[in-house]
């Protein structure tokens, strides 16, 4: 068995890794989470720390206690536009936290260190599709947060030889459990498809295109959307890949995207709603297109995405959501 410390457990992405390493086995799971946005119930497997990462003393002594083979590194702000107002939560929460973090796993020889990384380290790619060798350019605090973090984890790498990391470069996170027993509970997600799940419920009067006036086909932005259980078993796989491999960035998505009009179109036909959609201004700092090149993924790691279907995503995101209306109304 080997022992995982799973930060951010509880929060979106970090519950589906939970899971698959709860389905897998061989692991023993702990996470750390302060459930700011997580939920206790959605920690499948494994034992809850509820602590917050900020606390430098208390997350020593969970790592004196405890021997960990691995980390993996959930926990985070990740609202794009508040890290424009708060710059400062971010660096904290994200840049801070994540080194002391580190600094911990050296003192303590963790070794094995997955790491949650982002598009938004590329800003306004300079090539479509983005590869890992894509000039890094962060346009927000948020992307420049987690790119900090890159390298902090590089520098430790070069430093300390056991040391070793993979930093994983999520494009857009979508979906939910397929057999809809977790998902993205966190009711002021910014995403595209949950914001459409919810409009589809009622919850919201309608949807917002942000700028229909893009250089793209139909004028609106082009997104990589990656089902939430493929992306969470890259992170199983990038464990097995630290055994005999050395450190290394991955970008993970399908390597080809949607527009926004073509996700309301398959929302809509998912759901069976003709709901509302408003063209709004474009917002500051939103590209044209984002879209991964996975080569390196597909051939180094051997990652195989098996959920690589819009409408499934947008299903299991708007069952999802269903089921969270139904707690709300019980409740
Ligand atoms: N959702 C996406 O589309 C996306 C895209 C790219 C990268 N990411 C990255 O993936 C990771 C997970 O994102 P998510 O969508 O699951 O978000 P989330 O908000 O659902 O999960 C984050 C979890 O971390 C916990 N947390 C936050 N700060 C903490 C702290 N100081 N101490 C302890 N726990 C803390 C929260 O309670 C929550 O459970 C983040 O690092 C994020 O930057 C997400």
């Amino acid at each position: 068995m080997k022992n995982i410390l799973v930060t951010g457990g509880a929060g979106y992405i970090g519950s589906h890794v939970v899971k698959q390493l709860g389905e897998a086995k061989n692991y023993n799971i702990t996470v750390i989470d302060n459930l700011s946005t997580g939920n206790n119930d959605a920690i499948l497997y494994g034992n809850l720390i509820q602590e917050d990462l900020s606390d430098f003393d208390k997350i020593e002594k969970i790592f004196k206690n405890n021997k960990f083979d691995a980390i993996i590194h959930f926990a985070a702000s990740i609202v794009v536009p508040e890290s424009v107002e708060n710059p400062l939560k971010y660096y904290l929460n994200n840049t801070i936290n994540t080194t002391n973090l580190i600094n911990l796993c050296v003192k303590y020889n963790v070794n094995k260190f997955i790491f949650s990384s982002t598009a938004a380290v590329y800003g306004d790619a300079k090539e479509i599709p983005v590869k890992e060798t894509t000039e890094t350019n962060p346009i927000n605090p948020y992307g420049m947060s987690k790119l900090m973090s890159e390298k902090v984890l590089k520098d430790a790498a070069i430093a300390h030889d056991n040391f070793k990391f993979v930093i994983l470069r999520y494009f857009n996170v979508a979906g939910a459990d397929v057999k809809g027993r977790i998902g993205q509970s966190f009711p002021n997600a910014t995403h595209l498809i949950k914001v459409a799940a919810q409009t589809v419920l009622g919850q919201r009067d309608h949807l917002n295109i942000f700028g229909d006036d893009f250089d793209t086909p139909d004028g609106t932005g082009i997104r990589d959307y990656i089902h939430v259980d493929d992306l969470a078993n890259a992170h199983l796989i990038a464990l097995e890949y630290l055994e005999n491999n050395d450190s290394d960035i991955f970008n993970c998505g399908y390597g080809h995207g949607f527009s926004v009009k073509e996700v309301i179109d398959v929302m809509k036909k998912v759901s069976g709603n003709d709901f509302k959609v408003v063209t709004a201004p474009r917002r500051a700092g939103d590209s044209a297109q984002l879209i991964s090149n996975n080569q390196k993924i597909l051939n180094k790691m051997n990652w195989t995405p098996r959920y690589d279907d819009l409408e499934l995503i947008c299903k299991t995101a708007l069952d999802w959501e269903r089921k969270l209306d139904l707690k709300k109304e019980v409740v």
